[in-house]
């Protein structure tokens, strides 16, 4: 074991009074590109961060779960049996609604005890959820004896946040958290779940990835998320369409859209849709053949598209956008090559890709610019595509 999770061992011992059986971990993401596609049977194109959550847990004789996180110093207690939506709240519902999916699904889990730390950003659109919710069905299913594949791992814990949560996310942070690889974007095809690992190593070519989370408050994003996910299924409607994924495979343009969808409101979240899409498998495209000019200029019409047809961005992700694009270039700095809000919207991380030695010229331009505008500071790092949710220890 390494020091680190020898400390979360050890605070186990502490915490339960004896050994933990194992450590497991699930990352939290970065989606390159795919924003608001996934519910809609559409494309995305996560990778995930050296960022997890990790939990070390232990079998208990009887049917009660104790969950415990290092974050914040709280536990929770409950039993397995009458374990329903509403039981638990909070952080831990997280944990509980995955153990309740599982239950639901037909494996029957023994007693618990769970202790959680987490090194994903809470609240920056980092997808810290989904890291809890798959490090918890990580160790669950291993404790249980049972063995299901990352896509099946990942259905549940969607079905934890979805219904337990309450939270009516698409399946992108879960599938990256379970089926990311290092040095890796995952293409998925959320409609028939087939994965497709594309490689994603920048340093060759003295690129990175910066994420910078804007610390922008969070503004209705609930509330928000589940009506862009309403007016994308009435647009599914009037089109006469299961899903706005058909209107790829059936070749659409966009200036097809006016005349088929009058209200203006669903006609802007059917073209980011579908806009949207096509921008992801142009970006793997890009990715192949080494086209980084390219890429970037897709990750910012990607921006624009959040931006002027979903309406999911906000005033401090559009001018970190604007600042990282348009920085003067000097012998210390070059500006971005594209840039974008990611994640559910209204704040959260902005990703950039950058020339390497760029990142801190970018992020004092960024950090700059906030603090004349009166902003919290932004706070900046190095996205490196790694490991997918694993076993430590
Ligand atoms: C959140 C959801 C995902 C996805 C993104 C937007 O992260 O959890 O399922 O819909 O927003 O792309």
């Amino acid at each position: 074991m390494s020091s680190e999770h020898l400390a979360l061992a050890e605070h186990f011992h502490a915490a339960y009074g004896r050994a933990c059986t194992g450590i497991w971990a699930a990352p939290g993401r970065v989606n390159l590109i795919g924003e608001h596609t996934d519910y809609n049977g559409g494309f995305v194109l996560p990778f995930a961060l050296p960022q997890v959550s990790e939990v070390a847990a232990a079998a208990r004789e009887d049917r009660m779960v104790h969950v415990r996180s290092l974050l914040n110093g709280e536990t929770a207690e409950f039993s397995l049996d009458g374990l329903a939506p509403g039981v638990v709240a909070g952080w831990a519902a997280y944990a509980a609604g995955v153990l309740w999916s599982l239950e639901q699904a037909g494996h029957r889990l023994p007693g618990l005890d769970l202790l959680i730390d987490s090194t994903v950003p809470i609240g920056a659109g980092l997808s810290s959820s989904a890291a809890l919710e798959c490090s918890v069905v990580l160790a669950a299913t291993d404790l249980a004896g049972v063995d299901l594949p990352a896509a099946e791992l990942a259905r549940l814990a969607q079905h934890a946040e979805n219904d337990f949560v309450g939270m009516p996310c698409g399946i992108m942070d879960q599938m990256a958290s379970v089926a990311a690889e290092a040095e890796h974007v995952l293409l998925l095809d959320t409609r028939s779940m087939s994965t497709e690992q594309v490689p994603f190593t920048l340093a060759p070519d003295d690129l990175a990835l910066l994420v910078i989370d804007s610390r922008a408050e969070h503004r209705l994003v609930d509330g928000e998320y589940a009506a862009r996910r309403a007016q994308c299924e009435a647009g599914a409607r009037t089109l006469g369409v299961q899903s706005l994924r058909e209107l790829t495979d059936d070749g659409v343009a966009p200036e097809e859209l006016p005349a088929r969808l009058p209200d203006e409101v669903t006609l802007r979240r059917v073209r980011h849709v579908l806009t949207e899409n096509a921008r992801v498998l142009a970006a793997r495209e890009a990715l192949r053949t080494g086209a980084y000019a390219q890429l970037g200029e897709i990750l910012s019409a990607s921006h624009a598209s959040a931006r002027d047809d979903f309406e999911i961005t906000v005033e401090e992700t559009d001018t970190m956008v604007q600042t990282l694009l348009s920085v003067p270039a000097s012998d210390h700095v070059q500006p971005a090559l594209g840039a974008r809000q990611v994640g559910g919207g209204f704040g959260g991380c902005v990703i950039a890709l950058i020339q390497a030695d760029s990142f801190d010229g970018l992020l004092a331009a960024v950090q700059d610019n906030a603090r004349r505008r009166g902003f919290t500071e932004p706070t900046g790092f190095l996205a490196h595509a790694s490991a997918g949710a694993r076993r430590l220890a």
